[in-house]
């Protein structure tokens, strides 16, 4: 494999704390924890959900840390190289599939973001609820628009990883989260400081025991996977251009406490701005282009400017979050190519973005435009959703577990996670007690519970 000067690295240990939390803060965060936290209960799916991402979200992510930097290669080279057989690149290749496949459905919905915030800004996202109503289904079931606009979210993921590791996405990561954070604060602010807003802090932080079923934990559990962008491969490659100083435990605790804190912000950005125009928090996926643009409008219909500003910074803050994650589901196809099959970066990235170019129109299409396109009675774009979410992500995660519990050599585990002895060594018998057992046990019991066999 190339040696990690001619691959590129990152550059700093904030670089590699924003890229990698980059890749994990994303529409998982703004969209999905929102709406999953609305209609599981509130403030007990985020107590089950804090408990995922510590339990089995941080050995995770620790596990696919080791991978990557221990090799210093693409997803599919790296098991390969740590457990000396071929066979185990094949959970390289899994990681590449299921990111390609994500990039696709997840430019589409970025797409939408990205046509929200120009209807926002020319002031159009206007009218009663049937309007709005009116205007997502019209709008996500047009043939060309949206399908367009999916692309053109690829094509700008696209131009800023053919720059490279420093100059592309650790120079992007710099920029894009510390404005993403600062937009996230003054929402929440201006939503909390709303009249009636106390309501919705309540839903958030106030748990309701009785509402724990199986039902909950399971989603919990999916979406501290799906947010912490773990079984994918991701954090393997951005780890891949972490240096040998780079602590992976402690950076693993600082991305996950980033990850979380911008989900629990997302839901004080949502719920108290909700709550205060009386709009039940339980309105599933449609939430930000339905529910929100109303909520916006009403909370702050005795000032217009500043509800014209507040939609833009909203949907301004959901296109920097997909951006800087679907920079890194490119990033992993992009090395792999790259490395594995010597082509040029560039030619690599094209190869990558058209794949996924053509994936994002044909699920943007059967979204509404052209009926049939989709799979065991879902659509292209929900299949694609379902089979990532619930199959692939959890045996990505479940296969490293496995590998870096069972099959790779402890010695060199361990000189990973200590930094050959230099940090954190007490917590290493925790954490391999974690991957061999927690993480395979809980993962195997989930898909069995989602095959309807338990
Ligand atoms: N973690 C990202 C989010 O929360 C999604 C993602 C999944 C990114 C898988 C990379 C890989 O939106």
């Amino acid at each position: 494999m190339a040696n990690t000067s001619e691959r590129g690295f990152f550059t700093s240990r904030i670089g590699i704390i924003l890229a990698t939390a980059g890749s994990a803060v994303g529409l998982g965060n703004v969209w999905r924890f929102p709406f999953m936290t609305g209609q599981n209960g509130g403030a007990v799916f985020i107590i089950l959900y804090i408990g995922c991402i510590f339990l089995l979200g941080i050995p995770g992510m620790v596990s696919e840390f080791i991978v990557g930097r221990r090799s210093h290669a693409n997803a599919a080279h790296a098991y390969q190289e740590i457990s000396g057989r071929r066979s185990w690149g094949l959970v390289g290749y899994l990681g590449i599939l299921t990111s390609t496949i994500i990039l696709g459905f997840y430019a589409v919905v970025a797409g939408w973001c990205l046509q929200y915030l120009g209807v926002s800004i020319a002031g159009q996202l206007q009218g009663d609820t049937a309007a709005v109503t009116t205007y997502f289904q019209q709008f996500s079931s047009h043939p060309v628009k949206p399908a367009l606009l999916g692309v053109v979210f690829i094509l700008i993921t696209h131009f800023i990883v053919v720059r490279g590791i420093q100059g592309g996405i650790e120079r992007a990561s710099k920029l894009l989260m510390p404005v993403l954070l600062l937009l996230l604060v003054i929402i929440v602010i201006a939503s909390c400081s709303l009249p009636g807003s106390l309501q919705g802090i309540e839903f958030l932080l106030r748990p309701d025991f009785s509402k724990v079923t199986n039902e909950v934990m399971l989603e919990a559990l999916g979406q501290a996977f799906f947010s912490l962008s773990l079984g994918t491969a991701c954090l393997c490659t951005y780890a891949s251009y972490f240096s040998h100083h780079t602590p992976l435990f402690k950076s693993a605790v600082q991305v996950a406490v980033m990850d979380t804190m911008i989900a629990i912000l997302a839901g004080l950005m949502i719920f108290p701005a909700a709550f205060s125009v009386g709009v039940q928090p339980d309105s599933g996926p449609s939430l930000i282009f339905i529910t929100l643009p109303n909520v916006f409008q009403q909370a702050f219909a005795t000032m217009p400017v500043v509800g014209w500003l507040i939609s833009i910074m909203f949907y301004a803050l959901l296109v920097f979050a997909a951006l800087t994650s679907t920079i890194s589901m490119h990033e992993i196809g992009t090395a792999f190519f790259t490395e594995e099959h010597r082509l040029p970066r560039q030619r690599a990235a094209w190869l990558i973005t058209s794949c996924c170019s053509v994936l994002a129109v044909l699920c943007s299409l059967s979204v509404g435009a052209v009926e049939g396109i989709g799979l065991m009675g879902l659509s292209l774009m929900d299949f694609c959703d379902q089979l990532t979410a619930k199959f692939m992500l959890p045996a990505g995660a479940l296969l490293t577990s496995i590998f870096i519990g069972w099959f790779a050599n402890q010695q060199v585990v361990r000189n990973e996670f200590t930094n050959r002895g230099t940090v954190a060594t007490s917590l290493f018998p925790a954490y391999q007690f974690a991957v061999r057992f927690v993480l395979p046990i809980l993962i195997v019991l989930i898909f069995l519970r989602q095959t309807g066999i338990i």
